[in-house]
Parts: C-alpha cells; structure tokens; sequence
C-alpha cells in the first residue's frame, strides 16, 4: 500500500475523484450484509467513512472488511464520491466517503478495555481511563486538548523568542529551592547518604541567568513539589518560566498581559482588553481573596464604622478585638433578591460553611420596604439608614454579616461569595476576567503568628521607596510582585528581584534565615549577587492551569498527557514503586519501607 496522502479529517467535497489513501484506527465497523461493509477510519484529526461493496474485483478486500474490529490499525485506498446516503452535518468529513478498493491491516488490536469515546468517558471512572490512557489520550476530546497545548507553547515560543527572549533549560538535580512547598528529592550514589532536590521552580537559575548576562530568558520548565494534589494543582506540572534584566514592574507587566492577550487571540479567536490591576488590600478587601473572580458581583463591603454602636455585642466584641496589629472588622455582602432565593436552610448551611473558615456564625437581616425583617434586624435600628445606603440595598434582599478577626472575615465571606455566586447561578460562563494583583505585603506572619514569611518568594524585592520600611515597619512593607488572575484564578505570577547583596541579606535575616544557613542554601545566588547583578524580574505562567481555561475543564488531569491521580500515583506505569534491596544498599538506603496500609 502506498504511504498515506491525507488525515482521516480533512476530506472535503473539493476532494471527489481523488485518489485517496487513509491510515488510522477502525472507529467503528458495521458489515451491511450483501457485501457491503462501513468503515470509519480515525486518526488525530477526524473521522472519515469508507465503503466496501462487493464486486466480481472486491471480494477479497470485503472480507477483510468485513473481519475488521473496533481499534484494528489499517490503511484504506479508495476514490473519494459525495456521500451515497446524504451529507453528514456532525461529521467534517460528513460530505464525502471512500469507495474503498484497497485494505491493508497495519496491525490487529485486542478487545480494549475501555473506548476512546467522549460519551463513553464522561460515564467512566477516571483511574480506569488513566490506567488505559492510550485508549483515553485517542478520544477526538483529548487529542484536541494536546493540540491545543502543543499549540500554546508555539505561540509562546514564538512571542517571547520575537522579543528577544533566549531559550535556556535548567537542571533539574539541584539543592533544594525555595518556593515554599515541600522538596521531592533523589539519593545520589556517587555522594552516598546526600541527595539532589528536584526543582519546584528554576527560579534562582533563571536570577543567575541575569547575572550571567542573558537578558531575557525563557523556558517551558516542569516543577514538582511535593504538595497534595487538588482539582487545578499537580505535584508535577509546567511553567512558561521568564526572566528581564534592566526592567520594571510595568514592563514586565506589559510584556506578560501582552502574551496572555495573544494567546487567546491566536486559540480562542477573544480579545481581551488591557488589563486592569488591583491592589492586594482592595482585593482582599472587596473579594476577601487575592486572586478575585470579577465575573460577578457580591462585593464585600466594611460596614465595621456603622455597626460599632450596635447593641449586638457579636459585633462589638469583634470590632473591639486586635490581631497581629490589625483590627477586627464587619465586613457585610449584600445578596440581591436574597430575602426569597436563599431559603432558611440554606442559610444554617451555610452558617455551618463559614464556620469551617473560622467565622463564629453568619448574622443575616432580611430588606423590606420599611428597613430590616428577621435575624438581627432588631440590632440594627440605629443605622438600617446608613446601612441600607452603603450596601445599595433594595426590598427583597439578603444582607449576610461577617465580624471578626479581618484575615478569618475576609477568608469566610470570600469563599462564602464564591459559593454564592456558583448556586445562584451569578457567574456569566461566557465572560474572560483578567486582573493583575498588585502591591502585596513581602511579609506575612506564619499560622502561628510569631514570625515572618514571604509572601511571595524570599527574593521579592520591596516597591521602589519602601525599603526604608524592611527596618522600621516590615508589616507594611509593599512588594514588587504581581499575580495575573483569569476568572478567580491564578495563571501566572513573578517579581521583581532583589538585586542587591545587603537587601537580600535583610529579607533572610527577617524571615529568620541566620548569615550561616542563608550561606548555606542560597550562597551560590548570594555570590552571584555580588558580582554585578542587573535590576530583573520575571513571572511564571502555570502552563497546565492556562491549558485548562483554554479548553474550558476545571480538572488539570485533562490537560496533562500523563498526569498523577489525587494520591499522586501514576497508574499508568504504576509509579511510585518498591524498589529492590540491592539498589537501595547501593544508595545507602537500606531501610525496609513501611508496609503499604
Ligand atoms: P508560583 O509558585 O506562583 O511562582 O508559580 C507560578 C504559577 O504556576 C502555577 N502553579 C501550579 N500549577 C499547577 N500545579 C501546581 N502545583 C502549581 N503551583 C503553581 C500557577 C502559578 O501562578 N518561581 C516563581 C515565579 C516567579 O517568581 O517568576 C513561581 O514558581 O499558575
């Protein structure tokens, strides 16, 4: 049989009276009886029927058809007609089908185990699928997504390398880096008893590569930390990784939202204005999250100032409590229509949902024409007035309350938003969000509240003109990070870098990393620093969460050829496993592992 002349989707009716030759898999194959058999033969790109019908020349041919069993790799030859039975509008072939003359069986296929078909997908559970993924990763759903991937890391290859970006890759047997999760690691041989960190990012190869000269850096990186998995979040999982020397917050910004902008131009054919940014503060203000879903409302508000004379002592207690220096607060979100859309129990449900983020109960007055009906309404007669007016509040709302500590109000009422903005059916699917996340703190107080931990990377740099604030007032010290948020996730985020060898040392010494260990985990990137380090900052775009807004799935399992299940195993190639003891002694790991639970 000659080589294949097409793909299996892409005849049209330009094509009739050519010559054709397929390859692919037997879709389906449906013998008609009187020596007529139907073949759909499908590759990556599509579907296309092919027709064997019996003549005195044909015999042999159809009943080789005829044998023919779903997944069977063939090569088909034939002339491509108009389809005998009328066009098929499902199908982008559905105007043409092969008169088949030739048949070659490439190879046969066992029954499989499951069928690469979506419908079928959708029913089945998804540790069958993942342990068979090469029938899975054929389904025309999954080969559309490695498409559209492959096709996102061209487009950025392609944007980045027109700007001057270079294409470096990184090791990944290193010491342990510092992006705050913990490390996977791997036992060296030739240095027994010591062991390689794999990267959770290339961050400070990529802040070398600045040092080094290299100006702009790019690369399409994995990085694995060894976190528990979750619906958007993998222990191993991709970057598009970027480094500028000699640059700023606002470039850096530019040339990233410039990216994310021709991005879904180029996939999903969306125009996405420019996009605006927010500071921390009034994101956790209004959306009690740092990474807002602006695709609808349900907008936090402080009514702390108006409540604070009510007699309802939940309130006063809370306003009257301080937290690491910050002042407890009411925050209240006004739900439109409320009053009848959230029922009673709805409400005890979620009364008990705050609850998990540490909020003591839910408050809740009912808006009538007249003032405030149910709950605490009867706490609320000396300012239903002003409350009313700052939450814009109509007859037949709902208004929820949060007091408390700020950072449990703003944890509790965020997720409390999300979760209403999901059930009431608030948030417009068709909408693309984009938001830069600005002005964060460098520091925060770790769970306990007793020291200080980025919040970004320990390699942030301050704003320009807060540094001053690294000795007098580190609480209030703004950083030059930025996150880019696309409907209420993170899908990248960077810095800009401390390049200077005494502020580096300062950040260390306040997240209470001593000269010595500072010395001992990061000195190559301190040595570097002092050798002429360019102002730079970069980003990371999270490769997979990008893929999954693109192809509109909120499971990261779909848009990884290979990924890991939530227990972190490969079922696949059934990672992780014992190994043997002669390997562990040469390792010096001659530990017997605990026996499986
Ligand atoms: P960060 O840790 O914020 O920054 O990661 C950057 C982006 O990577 C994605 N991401 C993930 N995606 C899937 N699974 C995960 N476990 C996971 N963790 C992160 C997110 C995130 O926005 N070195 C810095 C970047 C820099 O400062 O330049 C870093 O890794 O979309």
């Amino acid at each position: 049989m000659p080589r294949r002349t097409h793909r299996c989707g892409e005849l049209r009716e330009s094509h009739v009276g050519s010559n054709v030759v397929l390859n692919g898999w037997v879709d389906v194959c449906r013998d008609q009886g009187r020596g007529l058999v139907f073949v759909d033969v499908r590759d990556r790109e599509g579907l296309t029927q092919a027709v064997f019908e019996a003549s005195a020349e044909s015999s042999d041919v159809v009943a080789l058809a005829r044998s023919l069993k779903r997944e069977d790799v063939v090569a088909v030859s034939g002339t491509v007609r108009l389809r005998t039975a009328g066009p098929n509008p499902r199908l982008a072939t559905g105007a043409v089908e092969i008169a088949a003359t030739g048949l070659e069986i490439l190879n046969r296929a066992e029954h499989p185990p499951i069928l690469p078909d979506d419908a079928e997908a959708a029913k089945m559970d998804e540790e069958v699928r993942l342990r068979h993924r090469h029938l899975d990763l054929r389904r025309p759903r999954m080969q559309a997504i490695l498409g559209l991937r492959s096709k996102v890391t061209r487009i950025a290859r392609e944007y980045f390398h027109d700007r001057g970006f270079l294409e470096v890759e990184t090791p990944l047997l290193i010491r342990s880096t510092p992006e705050g999760a913990r490390d996977f690691v791997v036992p060296s041989r030739l240095h027994a008893g010591e062991f390689y960190a794999l990267p959770q990012s290339p961050q400070l190869f990529k802040q070398i590569l600045m040092v080094a000269g290299c100006d702009r850096y790019l690369q399409i990186c994995r990085c694995l930390r060894d976190e528990d998995p979750r619906a958007d979040r993998q222990a191993e999982f991709s970057q598009i990784d970027l480094e500028m020397s000699f640059t700023d917050r606002d470039e850096v910004i530019e040339t990233m939202g410039g990216f994310a902008q021709q991005l879904w131009k180029e996939t999903l054919g969306v125009e996405i204005p420019e996009i605006p940014r927010m500071s921390w503060a009034d994101a956790m203000n209004r959306f009690g999250i740092d990474r807002p879903d602006l695709r609808f409302g349900l907008e936090l508000v402080d009514v702390s100032d108006l409540v604070a004379e009510s007699p309802f002592a939940v309130f006063t207690d809370a306003l009257a409590a301080t937290h690491l220096g910050r002042a407890g607060c009411v925050k209240a979100i006004r739900v439109p229509g409320g009053a009848t859309t959230v029922t009673r129990k709805s409400i005890d449900a979620l009364t008990e949902f705050v609850k998990r983020f540490g909020l003591g109960g839910l408050p809740t007055v009912k808006v009538t024409e007249q003032g405030f009906e149910t709950g605490i309404a009867k706490f609320l007669d000396g300012c239903a007035a002003t409350l009313r007016e700052r939450l814009g509040a109509v007859a037949g709302d709902l208004i929820v309350f949060g007091p408390g500590r700020w950072e449990t109000v703003c944890k509790a009422l965020g997720e409390l938003r999300l979760r209403l903005g999901r059930e009431l059916g608030l948030i417009d699917e068709t909408r693309w969000e984009f938001l830069w996340v600005v002005d964060f703190p460098m520091f925060e107080f770790d769970e306990d509240g007793n020291r200080w931990v980025a919040l970004h990377h320990p390699f942030t740099a301050p704003l320009p003109g807060q540094e001053p604030l690294l000795e007098s007032d580190p609480g209030g010290c703004l950083s030059a990070g930025y996150d880019l948020v696309c409907n209420g996730s993170e899908i990248a985020g960077g810095s800009i870098r401390i390049h200077r060898q005494d502020v580096q040392k300062k950040v260390f010494e306040l997240i209470g990393l001593g000269p010595e260990e500072a010395e001992a985990k990061f000195g190559f990137l301190l040595r570097a620093l002092r050798h002429g380090a360019p102002p730079h900052g970069g980003i990371a775009f999270g490769l997979d969460r990008v893929v999954m807004h693109l192809a509109g799935t909120d499971n990261i399992r779909d848009v990884i050829a290979f990924p890991k299940t939530q227990s972190g195993a490969d079922l696949l190639c059934e990672a992780p496993s014992e190994i043997d003891a002669a390997q562990l002694d040469e390792l010096r790991l001659a530990v017997k592992p605990p026996p499986k639970p």
